[in-house]
């Protein structure tokens, strides 16, 4: 049944399973696996993710078996294509604003709680802590579906299709936390290990543009504005710190302390 490995990142490896379907296999000890269910089933039927098609266990790992989707990631697409930069980041947001319009079932975590646990878990100074810690206080709970790691690499497009993988990290909570956390990914978080010096360079050139073509048409797709957004951008900030991303860290820890500081002139 189970065919060649089409991708792998730091949780889980996928493979082809059968003819129409990949099977999600997740690494031994990481329980990503529950929130990925439970956000797929309850997704079924709106079109923008994969159907859950079986819960499997597979060389004593747990797999989910998903539906087979063609096309490429948009990150790949917006490296070999440019020229569909602003289309994309059209795409990008849609899908976003389709997510957050999903009311998100009882038994996925809450935003905040995640949120919280990954600022104390997060190494920084104690002060920048207690700084995050009493913005996220100051910050909404909410009741929509959050993806938790909204970024192109995990949108997989054919032709004008779009659909939203990877939901691991999916959680119940404001949708401007999600929001934010993509704005984050996509003007700040370093290129995986390995991206050549030619390819850093022109996605630093591409990206500010992308990020801020993906901020207009989500704004713009919005009935209200985004509330607090600059707080959010602050917690999931600190929050990011504690994925230990070593290239990061410095550039993390100066957003933070520029946040303090405008938040101790009365900003
Ligand atoms: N339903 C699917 N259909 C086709 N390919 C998929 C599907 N789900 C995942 N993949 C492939 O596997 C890769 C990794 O999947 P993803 O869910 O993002 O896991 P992770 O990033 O944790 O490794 C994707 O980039 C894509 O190439
Ligand atoms: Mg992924």
């Amino acid at each position: 049944m189970i065919g060649p490995k089409l991708g792998a990142g730091r949780e889980a490896e996928v493979f082809a399973w059968g003819r129409d379907a990949v099977v999600k296999l997740y690494r031994p000890g990481f329980r990503g696996h529950e929130a990925e269910a439970a956000a797929l089933r309850h997704l079924e039927g709106h079109g923008v993710a994969p159907s859950l098609i079986q819960v499997v266990d597979h060389d004593r790992r747990r797999g989910l078996v998903l539906e087979r989707l063609d096309g490429s990631n948009m990150l790949t697409l917006l490296q070999r294509q440019p020229w569909r930069l602003p289309n994309l980041a059209r795409h990008l947001a849609r899908a976003h604003l389709r997510i957050h319009a999903i009311e998100a079932p009882e038994d996925l975590p809450d935003l905040r709680d995640v949120l919280a646990t990954r600022i104390h878990r997060a190494p920084m100074p104690s002060k920048l802590r207690e700084f995050a810690l009493r913005e996220l206080s100051t910050l909404p709970r909410g009741d929509r579906l959050a993806h938790g790691d909204f970024h192109p690499g995990n949108l997989l497009v054919a032709r004008d299709e779009v659909t939203v993988i990877d939901w691991v990290g999916a959680t119940r909570g404001a949708p401007e936390a999600d929001h934010a956390r993509t704005l984050l990914l996509l003007r700040w978080a370093d290129p995986l290990p390995g991206t050549p010096p030619l390819a850093r360079g022109l996605m630093a050139t591409g990206r500010s543009a992308f990020a801020r073509a993906y901020a207009g048409y989500y704004r713009n797709g919005k009935s209200r504005p985004a509330m607090q957004l600059s707080s959010w951008l602050t917690v999931v900030v600190a929050a990011r710190m504690s994925e230990g991303i070593e290239a990061e860290h410095r550039k993390l820890l100066s957003l933070l302390e520029a946040a303090r500081r405008r938040e101790g002139r009365g900003a």
